[in-house]
């Protein structure tokens, strides 16, 4: 009877997800274009602002001296603002096409993926939505994604999916020994991305509270969870493993030691099926 009920609230939830993928996909589209006003005019301005400084120099000899040193302080603080107002326009955009990749995509299908950028996104989402439920709390995340990284052939949604899942089982550990631990720890969470030439490696460790031998043996069991009601579904890592292993072909695999810590690594082939996808 239990499982029913829980197998229905997380229908219901698939649902809300379903439906809110969908808003989503719609907002970060509409955003998409005010964006671009902001990232275009504000390079405008910093070659007006150019400009403006030409003018001055040309003019030394008819502005007083202190006028001349104020207008040239006010118009670098300006281009300062100006950078400010461009990189972070840019960051938006980049969260946007982030939203927009992995809601683009069809149920189960393979397309040449940003791995790194869905990666860092989801990263983010979950460490915002922890900081957001768990007022006070925080946590040093540590990331290292291979630089040059050519686009990967995978599911992006569902191993965006997975992603999420795993971090945010990683932040829960992390905050839950918090609420324990003794002054001094310091909760982290490492995130890294990798690939060679026939494999997709992505690994997220935490120095949260780690795992006992029976919940080792249990976490990909359907509805296991050691969290309280309301918290987990006990889904999350069974539904990642599907991802990880039926679908992608790959392995997940990971180390716990009680107290310390736990890290998971997804392994997925890579050069085959990109091989199979292009011929
Ligand atoms: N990083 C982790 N650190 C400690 N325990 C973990 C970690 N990831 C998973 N677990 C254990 O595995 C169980 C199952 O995880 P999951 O399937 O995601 O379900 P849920 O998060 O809803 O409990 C968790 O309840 C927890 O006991
Ligand atoms: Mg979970």
């Amino acid at each position: 009877m239990s499982e029913i009920e829980l197998l229905r609230q997380q229908l219901q939830k698939q649902e809300k997800l379903a439906s809110l993928g969908l808003l989503s996909a719609g907002i970060a589209h509409e955003i998409k274009n005010p964006l671009n006003f902001v990232i275009n005019f504000s390079k405008m301005s910093g070659k007006l602002l150019d400009d403006l400084t030409v003018i001055v120099e040309n003019n030394v000899g008819r502005l007083p001296e202190d006028a001349r040193e104020e207008i040239n302080e006010i118009v670098m603080d300006l281009k300062d603002e100006m950078e400010q107002i461009l990189g972070n326009g840019e960051r938006a955009i980049s969260i946007v096409e982030g939203i927009l990749l992995v809601s683009r995509g069809k149920e189960n299908e393979f397309l040449p993926t940003d791995v790194c950028h869905i990666v860092r996104e989801y990263v983010r989402l979950s460490y915002h939505a922890m900081r957001a439920n768990c007022q006070g709390f925080n946590v040093a995340i540590r990331e290292q994604y291979q630089e040059g990284m050519p686009p990967m052939m995978v599911i992006p949604q569902d191993l965006s999916r997975a992603v999420l899942n795993v971090m945010n089982n990683a932040c829960y550990a992390v905050w839950n020994k918090s609420q324990s631990a003794e002054p001094g720890y310091f909760p982290e969470i490492s995130i890294s991305v990798a690939a060679s030439a026939d494999e997709l490696s992505i690994s997220i460790a935490d120095n949260g509270e780690g795992m006992n031998d029976e919940v080792k043996q249990r976490l990909f069991e359907n509805f296991f969870t050691t969290k309280p009601i309301g918290q987990g579904t006990g889904l999350g890592m069974s539904i990642t493993r599907d991802i990880i292993e039926n679908k992608h072909g790959g392995k997940i695999t990971f180390s716990s030691t009680e107290g310390k810590g736990t890290t998971f690594t997804f392994t997925i082939p890579i050069g085959e099926r990109s091989f199979h996808q292009l011929s």
